[in-house]
């Protein structure tokens, strides 16, 4: 049985072969007559409705589960959660505070698990990210850069696996303290990324074809707002740094966005934003 907790866990052959099913629209019903259990411990707008719609789309029948209805690990544990659901469901997502418990669901082993964003990883969203530059750069994504400037968490991890595995470079600007870990680092090259960590916003850019942000303070991190939003200082995105970029560069973000955060208005409402085909994309590339 396989699980979807990080990108990795496809290869770049087999992450090719999801966004070309992601362009099919009228796909087989392979979930015909079958359940999608989609737990959510945090509040979604995307990937609630893309997986939704996604398993619709594939003749199945999705159930949303708010967290706080199965409490797992806490009104029962995550392994009774993962057999109880798997008994009505051909397959479980879940979006979970700790990485452990997307882990744990996979552990059991009793119905394929997808990560609907953890602490760790956000790989759906890596899908939908590749999908629209794929779109972007008429169909090759081999040679291209993107540039990721931001908080180095669970989104740009995810990024930096997918597009080295499919052999686009990153370049990664994060202030100290929000830098990707040796570890990290140690991973995302383990895939083969060719990957540069900078320390300025506008060196990350430089020559970029794609630039990425998410927000600086991610769903549970919220009493570190104040602490964040001084470190973040300067590293909004906006059209003075956006003029560093490669010609015809683009701007994606996973959304939800901060206007005046961690982008300006004039960038994410601008001509180079393509955020909303990368927020259509979450449904094409969850049903690839
Ligand atoms: N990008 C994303 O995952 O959005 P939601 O948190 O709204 O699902
Ligand atoms: N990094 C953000 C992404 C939201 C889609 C978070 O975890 O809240």
């Amino acid at each position: 049985m396989r699980h979807l907790l990080e990108i990795d866990d496809l290869s770049g052959a087999e992450i090719s072969r999801v966004l070309d099913l992601s362009e099919v629209r009228d796909p087989p019903q392979v979930l015909a007559g079958k359940g999608m259990a989609l737990v959510f411990e945090k509040p979604s707008a995307r990937t609630r409705n893309s997986m939704e719609m996604a398993v619709v789309q594939l003749g199945g029948h999705p159930v949303y589960i708010q967290g706080d209805e199965v409490k797992m690990g806490v009104r029962e544990t995550v392994d009774d959660v993962a057999r109880t659901l798997a008994s009505y469901h051909a397959a479980i997502g879940a979006r979970v505070f700790e990485h452990e418990k997307v882990e744990g669901l996979a552990a059991a082993n009793v119905a394929p698990v997808v990560n609907l964003l953890s602490d760790a990883a956000h790989p759906m969203q890596a899908l939908a990210d590749l999908l629209t530059l794929r779109q972007e750069w008429g169909g090759e994504l081999a040679g291209r850069t993107v540039a990721y400037v931001g908080d180095a968490n669970n989104v740009a991890r995810s990024l930096a696996l997918a597009a080295g595995l499919v052999g686009v470079k990153v370049r990664v600007g994060s202030p100290p303290g929000y830098q990707f870990s040796d570890t990290d680092l140690d991973r995302i090259r383990s895939v083969g990324t060719d990957v540069s960590v900078y320390d300025r916003p506008g060196e990350a850019v430089e020559g970029a074809d794609a630039v990425y942000t998410d927000v600086w303070v991610s769903m549970g991190q919220e009493a570190e707002a104040d602490e964040r939003g001084r470190a973040f200082e300067g590293w909004s995105i906006d059209s003075e740094l956006m003029a560093g970029v490669a010609p015809g560069g683009v701007f994606l973000h996973c959304l939800p966005a901060h206007r005046g955060d961690e982008v300006a208005a004039e960038v994410i409402d601008g001509v180079a934003s393509r955020v909303w085909p990368q927020a259509a994309n979450r449904m094409h590339a969850a049903r690839g």
